[in-house]
């Protein structure tokens, strides 16, 4: 399989601005001759056009800030995720803010592969207009994928849901809002905490996570939010939560992950490089990414 690098420019799903450079900062951080030297065949498409939140109003209050925007951005990404998976090869998507995986999940329902998600974040993203609290879309995305939220958003593709909730595992969590909670549960999806995580060790939840996601599936989308990492590893992040994954955690997971050979398509999202120390946070996504495409010592 060959690997498709599309870069989504966008921090319309949140509000601290910076993140529409994580393209760039994962970029420079050297993640195409990294992937290369792993022997992949890669081919870099280059960035979606994304507007400027500077270019459209907005209420501070609203509940769904810049959904046109995202709606917009999620649908050009829609149809190259898709494009993508149908011509055999792998989706590396490079955000911008958490919204963007909308397009993403979104493509690969349209391209009807049967898949599984793996969402690694230290928030659920299961947020509604209903229950924000911030009005950020970023904080909405698995939500919208499995069917709940505004219109505008589950309808993009044409397939709603994208995802089955049977196949859907949350891993590296420890922010979720009080009426969030609600909805994972009512969605039924498994939810693995930094707190089990610290019980149970990152090796037997993985391989849990990996059964979860590939049980009647294809493959797994791997939905890489950077701020399921500790902040000490990946302070580049707009909305950082203390007690992350450590760094032989993460890149555990990444080398189960790449084991499994059943990653299909992957985000890599929340790298702002104005928060960031020396792009330190897109360094350590590209490492990570190495170790989910086979990077081992021997
Ligand atoms: N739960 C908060 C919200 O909905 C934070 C979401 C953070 N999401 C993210 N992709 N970093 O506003
Ligand atoms: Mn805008
Ligand atoms: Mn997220
Ligand atoms: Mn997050």
């Amino acid at each position: 399989k060959e690997i498709r690098i599309i870069g989504v420019p966008s921090d319309l799903g949140q509000g601290r601005r910076g993140v529409d450079m994580g393209p760039s900062a994962i970029r420079y951080a050297g993640l195409e001759a990294a992937l290369k030297h792993l022997g992949y065949q890669v081919k870099d498409l280059g960035n979606i056009n994304v507007p400027t939140p500077e270019m459209h109003e907005q209420a501070q209050n609203a509940k769904l800030r810049y959904l046109n925007e995202v709606k917009a951005v999620s649908e050009s990404l829609c149809g190259m995720v898709s494009t993508v998976v149908s011509e055999g090869h792998i989706p590396l998507v490079l955000g911008g803010d958490h919204s963007i995986a909308i397009g993403s999940l979104a493509g690969m329902a349209q391209s009807s592969t049967n898949y599984g998600v793996i969402w690694f974040d230290a928030h659920g993203d299961m947020n509604t207009a209903e229950t924000t609290p911030s009005g950020n879309i970023h904080g909405m995305p698995l939500a919208v994928s499995l069917g709940y939220g505004h219109d505008d958003l589950i309808s993009i593709g044409g397939v709603t849901p994208k995802v089955k909730p049977e196949n859907v595992v949350l891993v590296g969590i420890r922010s979720i809002d009080a009426d969030e909670a609600k909805l994972i549960a009512k969605a039924g999806i498994r939810c693995y905490t930094m707190s089990e995580i610290d019980q149970r060790g990152m090796a037997v939840v993985m391989e849990e996570a990996i059964q979860i996601a590939t049980n009647g599936t294809d493959g797994i989308h791997l939905s890489l939010d950077l701020d399921a990492l500790d902040p000490t590893l990946a302070p580049g992040v707009g909305t950082p939560v203390n007690g992350g994954v450590t760094y032989r955690e993460g890149h555990l997971a990444m080398e189960m992950l790449s084991a499994s050979n059943a990653i299909v398509s992957v985000d890599v999202v929340e790298v702002n490089p104005i928060l960031d120390e020396q792009n330190r946070t897109a360094l350590m996504a590209v490492e990570l990414v190495e170790s989910l495409f086979g990077k081992t010592v021997l």
